[in-house]
């Protein structure tokens, strides 16, 4: 068999959030996939990165005082972080937001630019005056223009109607509340009609996709004219500006999927290669893994582009259905809308992965992970069938290693043996639920012959040595090959099958021969059982999480009312705690300004008389001449420190501190105004 070179992409995760079981199917899916193709000798590239430009990390970036940097490096270590506890093996996990994609971006605009295909066009947009910026269709509610229902979304209404977000009566930015402007902008389209003859061709008669996709793309939009494809956004937006068109930004859908490229591009930096060996070689396969969702992108738009730029076309676009837990969509409420990391807390990831490939076929039907279902399956499949056969049988060969002649299996290693092409065959079309099967059928077979055998029995029997020995070698041979079928989903079991008897597993084909003659090492635990109380863990955590969230997410309703920036907390956060003790030393009291004067020789000083009431006076020093007035002072009412230790200054005593706010601007300086009934002399606690 020639090797294969494979590049093989999962859809880039967006950066505004953490990675959940959901998003598991496809990585793992994925990485089964990629992790299969290595094992068969190809050369396979596995890359991905985080999608990190639009409006929502934008507007986090905004509401949490950081910058879009800030936001998605963080987002981009958490990411690489939850993959990798899932044993999601990336040869390169990029970024949408980096050199190497702005300057793909800019070279593949440029062809499309030549290619005749971009046209400008002005629209009526919804703008946000306050939030300044312009509306996506999700940020916007208002009433419908149809049937007159309040609070419907920004494109469709309960009613069934669609419509654009500036035909909606009364609307309602998400972000700010206010009633938005109807504003006039420049937007640039790629005329996709224009690759028409290409794009069905390519969708229609090649063998990239499946055939219910095939059939979706011609119902759904291969009858009518293409959609001109609205690529630009104006300012303010989160992105790569468009080069030829100042002020005008990238659509994050644009450059997410050159991040595949990008990430590609850095890879190949990293190790001596060239991105054109991957991306414009006709002998170098392109395979991306997506979801139903995103169809559209990587069927019409992303192939378009990719045909006008020149590069190679997908070989495959692999497209899986959505998880639903417990026969529903996942849900924040009952605790089944879990983060990945929540579950790394709680149980192996091993468990997981097997149970996803048990479900996954080669369509989009959507799967189920029915969480008692799961428990049974990694119980009874792995831990009793396959991780078994070893546990039970390592130990007796301890002390003689495996055979040095194979024994009588009844043809059991050859029958499993001779199922490797079939096996292969379904990892290779995504069918790893009839992977599983096959290989679960094998493991169906190896139990009996060990039962039978029973070689804890032949243990006990003095004259039954060889007999043991062969048994066991027979078992964990059996067990060896169940432990190659199973690779590319379980890779830490395979890695310890390969510590246990001293031979890893690195290729497919391990599983044609037997090991004989070798020892042994010392059997360590594979995997366990899973605890139904680790299960039920997992969901109170995500539930108390998701509480947690709700509360903070009420608060912040509130305060979104009032808008107020975060960002004076951030330049100078708050001093360290104090004691109620502490606090009451500090003699906070209303006082009366009786006279204002400047300070000779002083830039920043007013000089202040300040009353407590009666002839109790203190004499104070305050830096807040840059903001006011002395005529504008004297009576009115200031809250002072009264029992402050005078200080000596520069220009006489000062006795006590007047209490303002301030920011960084020498003019931000705002005096309290306890002028609301308090009197002189009143302590303010
Ligand atoms: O739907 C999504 O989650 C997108 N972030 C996927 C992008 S895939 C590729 F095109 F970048
Ligand atoms: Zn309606």
């Amino acid at each position: 068999m020639n090797p294969r070179k494979i590049l093989v992409t999962a859809a880039l995760p967006y950066a505004n959030g953490p990675i959940h079981l959901g998003h598991l199917v496809e990585y793992i899916q994925t990485d089964i996939w990629a992790r299969f193709q290595r094992l068969r000798g190809h050369e396979v590239l596995f890359v991905c990165a985080d999608d990190t430009h639009g409006t929502a990390i934008m507007l986090r970036a905004q509401k949490e005082g950081r910058s879009e940097e800030e936001v998605i490096a963080e987002s981009s270590e958490a990411h690489q972080r939850d993959f990798a506890g899932f044993g999601v093996s990336f040869d390169n996990y990029g970024s949408t937001h980096s050199e190497e994609n702005r300057k793909l971006c800019g070279e593949i605009w440029q062809t499309i630019r030549d290619a005749g295909l971009v046209k400008s066009k002005e629209i009526e947009q919804l703008f946000d005056a306050e939030k300044g910026t312009f509306l996506a269709d999700r940020f916007v509610t208002g009433t419908c223009p149809k049937c007159g229902k309040t609070d419907q979304a920004g494109d469709n209404c309960e009613c069934g109607h669609t419509y654009a977000p500036v035909e909606l009566i009364d609307p309602i930015s998400a972000l700010s509340g206010t009633k938005p402007e109807v504003r006039n902008a420049n937007h640039l389209f790629i005329e996709l009609e224009q690759l028409r003859e290409f794009l069905t061709d390519w969708t229609q008669n090649g063998d990239s996709l499946q055939p219910e996709v095939a059939n979706y793309i011609k119902g759904q939009f291969l009858g009518d004219d293409l959609r001109d494809w609205d690529i630009s956004r104006p300012a303010q937006y989160f992105g790569f500006e468009i080069p030829d068109s100042p002020g005008d930004y990238w659509y994050v859908w644009f450059d997410a999927p050159i991040g595949y490229m990008a990430s590609t591009q850095q890879w190949c930096e990293k190790n001596g290669q060239k991105l054109d060996d991957w991306w414009k070689n006709p002998d170098c396969e392109v395979h991306h893994f997506i979801g139903k969702d995103i169809i559209y992108f990587h069927t019409l738009f992303w192939p378009g582009m990719l045909k006008t730029a020149g590069y190679n076309l997908p070989t495959k676009v692999r497209i899986h259905g959505f998880l639903t837990v417990d026969g529903e969509k996942m849900s924040k409420r009952k605790g089944t809308f879990v983060k990945a990391e929540t579950y790394l807390k709680h149980l192996d990831p091993a468990a997981l992965r097997y149970f996803y490939a048990s479900k996954l076929g080669p369509r989009l039907d959507d799967i189920d992970l029915n969480l008692e279902e799961f428990q049974a399956k990694v119980d009874t499949d792995l831990v009793n069938k396959v991780v078994n056969l070893a546990s039970r049988c390592a130990k007796f060969l301890k002390p003689t290693g495996l055979s040095a002649q194979w024994p009588d299996d009844g043809g059991l290693f050859k029958q499993a043996a001779d199922s490797a092409d079939e096996i292969a065959q379904a990892y290779e079309d995504c069918d790893y639920n009839k992977a599983m099967r096959l290989i679960l059928a094998a493991a169906d077979r190896a139990n009996p012959f060990i039962e039978n055998a029973a070689p804890w029995v032949l243990k006990k029997e003095e004259d039954k040595a060889q007999e043991l020995q062969d048994v066991c070698t027979v078992a964990i041979n059996l067990f060896r090959q169940l432990a190659i079928f199973l690779a590319p989903v379980l890779p830490d079991l395979a890695e310890k099958t390969g510590e246990l008897l001293g031979d890893p597993i690195t290729s497919w084909d391990q599983a044609q021969t037997p090991l004989l003659g070798t020892p042994i090492n010392k059997f360590k635990h594979m995997m366990k059982r899973i605890d139904p109380k680790d299960i039920a863990k997992m969901t109170e955590e995500t539930k108390a999480d998701q509480d947690a969230e709700a509360s903070a997410g009420a608060m912040s309703e509130l305060a979104a009312k009032y808008n107020d920036s975060p960002q004076h907390l951030i330049d100078k956060p708050l001093t360290e705690e104090c004691t109620f003790d502490d606090f009451i030393k500090v003699d906070l009291r209303v006082a009366r300004v009786l006279q204002a004067s400047h300070v000779e020789g002083a830039d920043k000083l007013l000089q202040l008389t300040l009353g407590l009431g009666g002839d109790e006076q203190r004499n104070v020093f305050a830096g807040i001449k840059s903001a006011y007035d002395p005529a504008d002072l004297e009576g009115r009412l200031v809250v002072m420190v009264a029992n402050l230790k005078p200080r000596k200054m520069r220009f006489g005593m000062s006795e006590g501190m007047v209490c303002a706010a301030g920011g960084p601007e020498a003019t931000e300086i705002y005096l309290l105004d306890p002028d609301n009934g308090a009197q002189p002399g009143q302590r303010v606690t």
